[in-house]
């Protein structure tokens, strides 16, 4: 079941996730040695970030992905890189083999499939697993989240064929109508999202509050992609501001 926090604004939202990764983070460092989390892409997570980077954290056990990327180099203005880069990463002593980087930049089937077997690498190794063996998920300790108008999630749009994909967890995905950017992109897929021990959903702004009643309604045809997030042994955590909680709540 879905839990859902309420904040009076964006400030308090962010701060609140910030204290929710860094919690988290310390529990899952404590009792297994690492946190991997899947960074969220978009903008409203960038105030989470910006404090993250002041927080104090043992960052040498911390390993960073991503959720999703747009199929752009690093230094383009679109990319999720380079907001966290920016916003959090030139400012923590995160050694660069933590950080594990969508290549936007190289033909996007071709950075789908190497991701994977980073992933594969990393989860096989961090649970034990042999990477040929297919039987092992991909558990992130947190996955971050947001939300588009039309309930995307990472680049897991309405209507399309990723989300039936039930094998691979990570894919490139054509996106040639709107929202912005349409520019390719990379994706974690519902299987990788659903592994996660923690998903946590960012969302805010009085111009989500529309898809937000939506997506925490119980699920009607079309169902959301953000509706299809159910993680099958994790929790799932709802942070909005009251602006996109919408009066009454
Ligand atoms: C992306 C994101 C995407 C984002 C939502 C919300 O690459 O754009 O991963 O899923 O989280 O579109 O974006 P905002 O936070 O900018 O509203």
């Amino acid at each position: 079941m879905a839990k859902v926090e309420v904040h009076p604004n964006g400030a308090s939202l962010a701060r609140a996730t910030a204290e929710h990764f860094v919690d988290l983070a310390n529990r899952c460092i404590n009792e297994g040695g690492l946190f991997s989390v899947a960074l969220a892409g978009g903008s409203t997570p960038k105030a989470v970030y910006a404090r993250l980077a002041g927080e104090e954290l043992d960052w040498g056990s911390v390993h960073i992905f991503w959720g999703d990327e747009r199929c752009v180099p690093p230094d383009h203005p679109d990319s999720n890189y380079l907001m966290a880069r920016k916003a959090l990463l030139d400012h923590i002593p995160i050694p660069p083999e933590n950080v594990y980087r969508m290549r936007g930049e190289i033909p996007p089937e071709q950075a789908a499939a190497e991701y994977e077997q980073e992933l594969r690498d990393f989860f096989a190794g961090s649970n034990g697993h042999q990477p040929s063996a297919f039987s092992y998920q991909p558990t992130f300790d947190l996955i971050l989240l947001g939300m588009g108008e039309d309930g995307h999630t990472a680049s897991l749009f309405p209507g399309t064929s990723v989300l039936e994909e039930k094998e691979r967890w990570v894919v490139a995905v054509p996106h040639e109508t709107p929202p912005p950017p349409l520019v390719s992109r990379l994706s974690l897929t519902l299987p990788a999202i659903n592994a996660a021990a923690q998903v946590t959903f960012i969302v805010a702004g009085g111009g989500k509050a529309a898809i937000l009643k939506q997506a925490l309604s119980p699920p009607s045809r079309p169902i959301l992609p953000t509706q299809m997030i159910q993680p099958a042994h994790g929790d799932l955590l709802w942070l909005v501001d009251q602006a996109a909680a919408g009066s009454g709540r």
